[in-house]
């Protein structure tokens, strides 16, 4: 069967260099192979069971994700080492995670006593086999306790109730720092809470067990720091135009394929908008093509500017937008087409 060519695709579509993703995936794999942490990447970076797979077998821990409804789908596709690196709360869910537990031991983060009892409560006789870490605000101001003091009592608490009590997590957001010391004064703020809490938990006979934290904007950091056993980095596999100034060794890889549908003197309009390359603060980069800068962005249009009057497009012609940030984008498609010398070598299915 002849591969299709990135020219024949229906657009918008979402194509991902493997070279530059395989180049990025070695670099983080190489990374972690002298350290005693592991790494547990995020999977909605990529949202790909496939590429979850090659994670592992480059030396992951597991993985890990936000949603119950991708631990399922990890869980499912023969992945059993997963963090919901996220809280969920009520009686559904719970009962989701339950059932989930009886077939992988799927570690849930937690931050609440109510949901300590209801996680208790609902598994009954099968509490044992719930798996949590206590989440830490770590800084972000989003989930976790907020004291070490806080999360002693939520670890005495889960134990108390028969649940299996793993460890810390702390994510503190992305760190926005070039590499140098700006970024490892940042990082380091961020861990000191979740090193503070081992302590107090060890000091009171608790075994701490795991410490998970940290992104691709800190992992040279977090994971080299004594204490953690594991980094939940996801953006470094694709990477994006956000994240790339702040961990420079990963390379772009992964672009909206978009065509040309209008062209007025220097104004060159494509058919993806919003709805295929997200939108976020800043506008996305072109590829391969400096003389051509996107302007704005409508639900379904791109409009761009040609920097140079010497550049042609004609209506039908491909052009190629860099990702700005992945998180958001993955969501809108439904499969990432794998590109290698300009065709078409693997699909991979989002899992959404
Ligand atoms: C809990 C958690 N861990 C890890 C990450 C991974 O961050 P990054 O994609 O910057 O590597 C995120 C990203 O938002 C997150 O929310």
């Amino acid at each position: 069967v002849s591969k299709l060519k990135s020219s024949e695709l229906k657009t918008p579509a979402l194509l991902l260099d493997l070279d530059r993703m395989n180049s990025n995936l070695q670099t983080m794999a190489g990374f972690f192979q002298s350290k005693p942490a592991k790494l547990r990447p995020h999977f909605k970076g990529h949202q790909v069971l496939a590429l979850a797979s090659r994670q592992l077998d480059a030396g992951a821990t597991g993985i890990t994700c936000a949603r119950l409804d991708h631990a399922e789908a990890l869980v499912r596709h023969g992945i059993r080492t997963v963090l919901i690196a996220n809280e969920i709360a009520g009686d559904s869910a719970i009962r989701q995670l339950v059932e989930l537990s009886h077939s992988a031991p799927v570690i849930l983060a937690v931050d609440n006593l109510e949901v300590v009892e209801d996680l208790a409560r609902i598994a009954g006789k099968h509490a044992a086999k719930l798996n949590v870490v206590v989440d830490i605000d770590v800084g972000l101001g989003r989930c976790g306790v907020s004291s070490a003091e806080d999360a002693l009592y939520l670890a005495q608490a889960a134990l108390t109730k028969g649940l299996t009590f793993r460890g810390l997590m702390g994510y503190g957001g992305g760190n926005h720092n070039p590499p140098g010391v700006k970024k490892e004064r940042a990082a380091h703020a961020k861990l000191q809470p979740l090193l503070n809490g081992k302590a107090l938990l060890e000091s009171a006979g608790i075994a701490v067990e795991m410490v998970t934290c940290g992104a691709t904007g800190d992992y040279t950091i977090t994971g080299a720091a004594p204490g953690v056993t594991e980094v939940q980095a996801g953006s470094y596999l694709f990477m994006d135009a956000v994240h790339s100034a702040f961990a420079p060794e990963f390379h772009l890889s992964l672009s909206v394929l978009a065509t040309v549908i209008s062209k007025t003197g220097n104004r060159i309009v494509v058919d993806a908008g919003m709805k295929a390359l997200g939108c976020g603060k800043e506008l996305p980069p072109v590829k391969n093509n400096d003389r051509l800068r996107v302007r704005a962005l409508h639900a379904e249009h791109a409009i761009l500017e040609a920097i140079e009057a010497s550049f042609h497009a004609r209506v039908g012609d491909k052009i190629e937008i860099w990702v700005q940030h992945l998180d958001p984008v993955i969501q809108m498609h439904e499969c990432i087409h794998g590109m290698r010398d300009g065709q078409v070598e693997e699909i991979f299915p989002i899992v959404r």
